[in-house]
Formats: C-alpha cells, sequence, structure tokens
C-alpha cells in the first residue's frame, strides 16, 4: 500500500480501482484479527478536526487509532475551536498539522476539505464537507457490499431519501460509477434529486447507469443493494420544508416483502424514521454490521496513508 503514503482523501475518486482493493483487502485481514494491528501506529497522532456533529465517523476514526496503538487529539465542535475567534480553516489545519501525523476533518462548508488539504503538511482526510462529500463512509459502505455480495461490479444500487443534500449518496455513487455495469435507482421526492454534478459522475463512468423514480416500492424487485438515507435537516432553508419531505420514504417489512432474498439494505446512519425499527431484524439489514467496517476501514486507511507495513 506504499503508493497511498502521504495522499489525502477529499473524495472516493481519489483512489483508483486497484488502491481500493488494496484497501479493502487490509481491512478485511484487520476484522478478521484486529489484535494483530494494535501496536502498528504507536508514536502517532490523528487529529479529529470536527466543525459538525458527529458519532460514528468521529468515534470509529477516534476508535480506529487507539486499535492500532496511536493516540488521538481534536475537538468535536466548532465551539470549542478557534474558529469561534474567526480563524480560517487554512490557519487551523496549518497549526494541527504541526501537532499530529495524520488529520480528519468534517466542516459544514462544500470545498473544505480541499482547501485545508492544500495547507496540511500530513496526509488530509476529508469526514464530510457539507453536503458534498463523505469518502470514508463510502469505504465503510464498499466494504460492506464487498463481504456481504462479493464483488463490486454487476450491480444494481437503490438509493432513497434526500439524494440532494445527502453527501453520502454522491460518494457512493462517485466511487461505484468506476466498476462495469452499475445500474443507479434515484429514489427520491422531486425536491430532493441528485444535483447535476452527480449526474455527470454517474455518465463518466465504466458504462453505469441511471433511472429517477418517486416509486419505491416498484423499484424493490430489481435491487441488489438498498441504501437508504436521512433527509438533511440541517441543510434546508426552512423548517417547513423539512417537515414536509421527511416522512416521503419509509422502509417497512411491506416494503420488504417486495425485495429479492439475497438484497442488503445500508444506511450510513444516524437514522431518524426513513427505517422502521421492524425492519433490523430482517437478516438484510446489514446497517449496524456497516458501522463496525467502517472502524476495520479506517484502521487500514490510517495505515496505509501512514505507509505502515
Ligand atoms: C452521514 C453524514 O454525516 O453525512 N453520517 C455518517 O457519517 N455516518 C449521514 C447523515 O448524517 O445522514
Amino acid at each position: 500500500m506504499a503508493d497511498l503514503l502521504g495522499r489525502n482523501l477529499l473524495e472516493p475518486g481519489d483512489f483508483s480501482a486497484e488502491e481500493l482493493a488494496g484497501l479493502f483487502d487490509l481491512a478485511d485481514v484487520i476484522a478478521d484479527a484486529p489484535a494483530d494491528f494494535d501496536r502498528r501506529a504507536v508514536g502517532k497522532i490523528l487529529a479529529t478536526l470536527f466543525f459538525e456533529p458527529s458519532t460514528r465517523t468521529r468515534l470509529s476514526f477516534e476508535a480506529a487509532m487507539l486499535r492500532l496503538g496511536g493516540q488521538v487529539i481534536g475537538f468535536s465542535e466548532a465551539g470549542s475551536s478557534s474558529a469561534m475567534k474567526g480563524e480560517s480553516i487554512a490557519d487551523t489545519v496549518r497549526t494541527v498539522a504541526c501537532y499530529s501525523d495524520i488529520i480528519a476533518m468534517r466542516h459544514p462548508k462544500e470545498g473544505s476539505a480541499r482547501i485545508g488539504a492544500i495547507h496540511s503538511n500530513v496526509p488530509l482526510i476529508n469526514a464530510g464537507d457539507g453536503g458534498h462529500h463523505h469518502p470514508t463512509q463510502t469505504l465503510t459502505d464498499m466494504l460492506t457490499i464487498r463481504r456481504k455480495m462479493g464483488r463490486l461490479d454487476n450491480l444494481t444500487i437503490g438509493l432513497a431519501g434526500d439524494l440532494k443534500f445527502g453527501r453520502t449518496v454522491h460518494s457512493l455513487i462517485n466511487a461505484m460509477k468506476i466498476y462495469p455495469n452499475i445500474k443507479f435507482v434515484l429514489m427520491s421526492p422531486e425536491e430532493l434529486k441528485v444535483p447535476d454534478f452527480v449526474k455527470y459522475d454517474i455518465q463518466s463512468g465504466n458504462g453505469s447507469t441511471f433511472v429517477e423514480t418517486t416509486d419505491m416500492q416498484g423499484a424493490m424487485k430489481e435491487l441488489d443493494i438498498l441504501y437508504m438515507t436521512r433527509v438533511q435537516r440541517e441543510r434546508f432553508f426552512n423548517e417547513e420544508d423539512y417537515i414536509r419531505l421527511k416522512d416521503r420514504y419509509i422502509l417497512d417489512n411491506d416494503k420488504m416483502s417486495y425485495a429479492k432474498e439475497d438484497m442488503i439494505v445500508l444506511h450510513p446512519l444516524p437514522r431518524v424514521n426513513e427505517i422502521a425499527v421492524e425492519v433490523d431484524s430482517d437478516p438484510r439489514a446489514v446497517y449496524f454490521e456497516q458501522a463496525k467496517n467502517g472502524m476495520f476501514v479506517r484502521m487500514a486507511l490510517i495505515l496505509s496513508l501512514l505507509g505502515i507495513e
């Protein structure tokens, strides 16, 4: 994995299919025997700069570094950083790069990770930049798909919910379009359709195609994967629109009855109402396993960007 040494991860397309495969192979090895890796990053420091709330992403990054024997510094809200005093992203990152070996940063503004990376002399990982991208969630999603389905090509992937503001949706499409024969079924209310930059992304893929529909039940039977998402309340301009749209797509046992026996349901979490709790006990619901995979793939990513064997 020496070729990832010192690189940044700003969007999934930053890594080639071969580099991704190497990362997933390593994540599989780690998942099988995590204790074998518990001294690999001794003496290394991860900085987590979270200007926006997070549970899984921040804690799985921190758990990943701690399980590798490294240490973690950082903040979990902008209010406890010098951003409150008006410090720029560039200056914050430049400073933190003096104290750490690798940085994971989440920020509400699109493009913030790229600004950070320009000013960092240690690898910077985008842990979510506004409604734009969230590449490590995508690594999590892809590792789960690979472990469950045994492949990353020839898949029909349904994405439902907030396809406009959902950065995990944009990143998953950006990543999966490079594999042969991927069909995306995009299910959302009219107001929450994928932005044009994502459609262009699909068209520039390896023969990937998409259809847009508002009919989730009708689409269920053809899906290999169903990727559910939360309506992104914090990115709406007014609360009435959020309330009107938030419960438009709810996955329940009735809808699951139309799906293939071996379809899998993914969700980046947190869930609000979009998956009924009754679905959790369906063996096809793998979102908590997906959350666990997130830690293993972040362990693999940290090791690779730091160039540790
Ligand atoms: C996602 C995010 O932050 O974009 N959460 C996560 O990182 N697992 C999805 C979401 O917040 O809806």
